[in-house]
């Protein structure tokens, strides 16, 4: 039987989500790998209860993670349900719909049918009542954006999520989404974009709107929390010699996880000068990737996977040292680029 640490909001730092009410901690955990059926129950637990323990509030998952799909958010329920129920009011879960679930023309993309059916799922499968935040996943190009916005509408007025948010649009499609929830009343709370060192698009100016992904949220005052945040594991340590068979490259893992082919001589070069910077300001590669992040203002949490509870420690190490000097920034820039 699980005891939350009495000072698991002792250390770690909350972010206000834009302009919203909610704080989230700097660094939150996400589900996508490392919780199907091919993952170890007990390691889950451990990776959970530490994250709780050191005051990470927020559990990111999708109606797609697993393998299966769906698994995650089983796993995620029977700990819930076993552990973490009396700390329900002090847990921000989360969920998405977008990608594929079901056969037929119901179970993927961002009609109301399916956003509405698909949290229904999600809620039976962690044994919740209503989820916290609940994610358009990506963005339709085939369903009119007022209907994927409506349906987010309706399920916060529901009750079945408290707040809207959405997932890898782009800088236009996030002015007219937050739009469209603005004028019916439900706010975007946040957008969960890709982003790390070696994947800035969120930085780029869209052509047509004259403003990148970033410049949209600060204005909006939308939250950002950034995933894969480690490039699934290239920004660390693990792969500067060689690739441990216990990784995700090493593991063959399909679902959108990095591969042999993502491990260039290049990159595994940029690594390797980046760790030594990290090494010089006393952090892991990891902890330099998180506080890279959470230099913005506009990031308002960095969502990290881990497949061991040591691993999360580490990460969440990072919040001791956040600043930058000018020059680790310019020599940061200057491998990047
Ligand atoms: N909205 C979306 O479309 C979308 C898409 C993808 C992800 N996400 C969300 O973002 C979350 C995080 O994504 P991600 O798992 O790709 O994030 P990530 O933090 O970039 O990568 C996590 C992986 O990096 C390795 N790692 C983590 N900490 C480490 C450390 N301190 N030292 C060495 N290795 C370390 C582990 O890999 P090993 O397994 O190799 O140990 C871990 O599984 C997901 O769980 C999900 O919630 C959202």
């Amino acid at each position: 039987m699980y005891t939350a640490s009495s000072t698991r909001y002792d250390s770690m730092k909350y972010n206000r989500c834009g302009k919203s009410g909610l704080l989230l901690p700097a660094i939150s955990l996400g589900m996508w790998h490392n919780f199907g059926n091919v993952d170890d129950f007990t390691g889950m637990q451990k990776i959970i209860f530490r994250a709780f323990d050191r005051g990470i509030t927020h559990f990111d998952l999708a109606n797609n993670y697993g393998p299966p799909a769906g698994e995650a958010e089983i796993n995620f329920g029977k700990i819930f349900k076993q552990d973490l129920q009396a700390y329900r009011d002090e847990l921000i879960i989360s969920s998405k719909a977008g990608y594929y679930m079901w056969p037929g023309p119901y179970g993927e993309w961002g009609s109301r049918k399916y956003l509405i059916s698909s949290l229904d799922q999600s809620l039976k499968r962690m044994g919740v009542e209503y989820v916290d935040i609940f994610y358009s996943h990506r963005f339709d190009p085939n369903t009119p954006l007022e209907e994927t916005m409506t349906a987010l509408d309706q399920i916060v007025r529901s009750g079945k999520a408290l707040y809207a948010g959405i997932s890898s649009y782009d800088a236009e499609q996030t002015t007219k989404a937050a739009a469209i929830l603005n004028s019916l009343g439900t706010p975007c709370l946040i957008h969960q974009p890709r982003y790390s060192m070696y994947d800035r698009w969120i930085e780029q100016t869209n052509a047509v709107v004259k403003k990148s992904v970033l410049d949209v949220l600060g204005e909006e005052g939308i939250g950002c929390i950034a995933f894969s945040p480690l490039a699934q594991g290239l920004l660390t340590d693990k792969y500067l010699k060689e690739i441990p068979a216990d990784s995700r490259v090493g593991r063959g893992l399909s679902n959108g996880a990095i591969s042999q082919n993502d491990i260039s001589p290049a990159k595994i070069e940029w690594s390797k000068k980046l760790n030594e910077i990290a090494l010089r300001r006393g952090q892991s590669l990891a902890q330099m990737a998180i506080a890279w992040l959470l230099k913005d203002e506009r990031v308002t949490s960095v969502l990290v996977g881990a497949s061991s509870a040591g691993q999360l420690d580490n990460n969440i190490d990072a919040l001791a040292n956040l600043s930058f000097s000018a020059d680790e920034l310019k020599e940061i820039e200057l491998i990047l680029n």
